[in-house]
């Protein structure tokens, strides 16, 4: 029995949702093969594309589906094959994609034990061991497709929410290696109440948009007081490229994930395309390197 999959890259926080939103893209992403086999125990048996460990212990992959079989209390034999597409420390969702991708398809081969939404807490243990910390917001969005929200960590309660159909993102990734880790540890541990008023506006703004497919609605809740200040001088050409978005049309933009990706959200892919031309001459100038792609949003998730 085996099964290849398509795990898709995802970006998380959607500006004002830090730790707690993020959406399914749908041209990128990674592929991996996933086998049962008779031999009892987990095996990362192949990763081509990216230089990470093939210990199961190391992998994220190798302890999310660890966390799975733990629950179901069975010891069944499974190989895994990773090819990354997306790369490491880019801010789309590396290791959410090969934790999410490992448990969709070991919990697919075994007859789904568990629901979608149930396998959100085993790619997590992935989300912990490659930065410290077991965010759902990239694994959420690449199980469930769409958009999601973390309602709560502690019990986990996660809700997928309305994908309007004309929204389109541009991202593009400098090639330069952001840490999740060290990018959370920039960031400030307490809020004051005028931001977080600020903060949780524009989160209950952009769920309504998104329901009610209000494409200005979603445009002005787009905005990051708290963690984007922080973060963005991190990141080349951020506010240029964050202006040359707005002004070609995105409905917003920002840091995906812990960056150093950015993403502008569109509507329509001719906004999203004019949007990505205008950001590959800002960043051509620069001399970095970059990739830049855009994406419809993936509703289906992998
Ligand atoms: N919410 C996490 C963070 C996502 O911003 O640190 C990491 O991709």
């Amino acid at each position: 029995d085996s099964l290849k999959i398509f795990a898709p890259a995802t970006v998380a926080n959607l500006s004002c949702g830090f730790d707690v939103m993020g959406c399914c893209l749908d041209t990128v992403g990674d592929e991996m093969i996933i086998s049962k086999v008779a031999e009892p125990g987990i095996k990362i048996t192949k990763i081509e594309g990216a230089d990470l460990p093939m210990e199961t212990h190391k992998n994220v992959a190798g302890v999310a589906v660890e966390a799975l079989l733990q629950k179901l209390g069975k010891d069944v034999g499974i190989h895994i094959e990773i090819y990354k597409k997306i790369k490491a420390g880019s801010g789309i969702g590396s290791s959410a994609a090969s934790s999410a991708g490992a448990v969709w398809a070991v919990n697919k081969l075994l007859g789904s034990p568990f629901s979608p939404t149930e396998l959100i807490s085993f790619a997590m243990e992935g989300e912990k061991l490659a930065s410290g910390n077991a965010h759902a917001d990239n694994v959420a969005p690449a199980l469930l497709g769409g958009f999601t929200l973390v309602r709560s960590y502690s019990p986990l309660d996660v809700l997928k929410l309305n994908t309007p159909q004309d929204l389109f993102m541009t991202v593009i990734h400098p090639q330069i290696e952001v840490k999740t880790s060290d990018s959370r540890s920039v960031i400030k541990h307490t809020v004051p109440l005028t931001k977080a008023i600020h903060q949780w506006g524009n989160v209950g703004g952009l769920v309504t948009g998104l329901f009610t497919e209000n494409y200005e609605l979603i445009g002005r809740s787009l905005e990051d007081v708290i963690i984007e200040p922080l973060r963005s001088i991190l990141i080349p050409e951020f506010q240029t490229v964050k202006e040359a978005a707005l002004s070609n049309g995105a409905l917003g933009a920002g840091i995906s994930g812990s960056g150093p990706s950015i993403f502008s959200l569109c509507k329509g892919i001719d906004t999203a395309q004019k949007v990505a031309s205008e950001i590959e001459k800002i960043y051509t100038k620069t001399g970095l390197d970059f990739d830049i792609h855009v994406s419809k949003i993936n509703d289906q998730g992998i």
